[in-house]
């Protein structure tokens, strides 16, 4: 687990932008999961994923309900979404 920490106006948002691909660095270079993130978006996008806000979580949902209902939403490829909820749900 890593944490990212700084007071408001450090730069956090702006670092998770760069690095998930969605603002552009003025300078230097991103590399994520080992693509560069400005020559190989899609491939550097498709490689990682990301986890929502509390506030965009539906609480009526299970956690793996949650998950697959943003996929759906993010179109997801289907055989990317992962195994069958073990719950069985
Ligand atoms: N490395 C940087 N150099 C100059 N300005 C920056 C840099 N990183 C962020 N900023 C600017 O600082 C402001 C606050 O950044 P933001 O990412 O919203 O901070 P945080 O999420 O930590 O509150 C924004 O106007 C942003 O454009
Ligand atoms: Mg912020």
């Amino acid at each position: 687990m890593f944490a990212f920490l700084g007071p408001n106006g450090a730069g956090k948002s702006t670092t998770i932008k760069m690095l998930t691909t969605v603002l552009k660095p003025t300078s230097g270079e991103i590399r994520i999961n080992g693509f560069n993130a400005l020559k190989q978006q899609d491939e550097a996008r498709a490689s990682f994923g990301i986890v929502f806000q509390d506030h965009s979580l539906d609480e009526e949902l299970t956690a793996y309900e949650n998950m697959t209902y943003h996929a759906v939403i993010y179109r997801v490829p289907k055989k990317r979404k992962g195994k069958q909820d073990p719950a069985g749900s």
